[in-house]
């Protein structure tokens, strides 16, 4: 069975109503990184960060996979298909894709603020100041914020570097070192780039560009994979 792994970022959940960072209205229009996505932020004000990952839970429970999400679960048919994501909404795995990479976290779950190896299911959109983990310390968000490292990125590396096919879907590739999986696919295999703002990235080889929607291009290329 081929490999076919799938790095996303918040353009895939897009139509599912949830907020990108970078578009015009995005989440960094309306809130410094500094004061709400960082370690030092949560030690300066925790119920602050706190209630800004508590509302942008409520809108993930909220939200639903869309078409994007839904097509990728069929391509399991076919293909032995990895999803690495930078998103930490759960929208994939509610679609039902069954082997999905959280690189930034995971935000309907928490962890201890000392020992991270302490993780917990949030019950519900809210984390509040009080609620501490089995050692004592305050919950925090389960998010890997600016500033820290990406436990899962040499999973992640590992993955890409077998991949047969490598499908890009929805990120701005600004952040690493996330943006750098791209890099650990083999020059040789094909890669799609899905995106209606979609950027040339000339130092990708074998690198389609489809600029377009995730719910229209990605329903479109998975049809084209499964009848290939
Ligand atoms: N379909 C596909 N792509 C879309 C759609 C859509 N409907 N709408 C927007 N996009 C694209 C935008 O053109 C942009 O290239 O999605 C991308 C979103 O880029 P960002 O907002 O920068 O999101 P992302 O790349 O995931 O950010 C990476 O930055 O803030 C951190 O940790 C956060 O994981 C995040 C990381």
């Amino acid at each position: 069975m081929k490999k076919i792994v799938v790095f996303t970022g918040a353009g895939m959940s897009a139509e599912s109503g949830i907020n990108t960072f970078r578009d015009s209205g995005g989440l960094w229009e309306q809130h410094r990184i500094e004061d709400v996505a960082t370690p030092e932020a949560f030690r300066r004000d925790p119920a602050l960060v706190l209630d800004f990952y508590n509302q942008r839970r409520k809108q993930v429970i909220a939200a639903f996979p869309n078409e994007a999400h839904k097509s990728l679960v069929t391509l399991e048919e076919k293909f032995d298909v990895h999803i690495i994501t930078q998103n930490i909404d759960d929208l994939h795995e509610r679609a039902g894709s069954s082997k999905v990479l959280h690189l930034h976290g995971e935000i309907r779950k928490s962890r201890s603020s000392v020992d991270p190896s302490l993780i917990y299911n949030i019950d519900g959109w809210e984390l509040k100041i009080g609620e501490k983990c089995e050692g004592g310390s305050q919950l925090r968000p389960y998010i890997v914020w600016f500033g820290e490292m990406v436990p899962a990125m040499a999973e992640a590396e590992l993955i890409t570097q077998s991949a047969d096919i490598f499908i890009i879907i929805g990120t701005s590739l600004e952040v690493y070192p996330a943006a750098n999986l791209v890099d650990h696919a083999s020059e040789k295999i094909p890669k799609f780039l899905v995106d209606p703002k979609a950027k040339p990235l000339h130092w990708i080889n074998n690198l389609e560009i489809i600029k377009e929607k995730a719910g229209v291009g990605i329903p479109a290329l998975v049809t084209n994979l499964l009848n290939n």
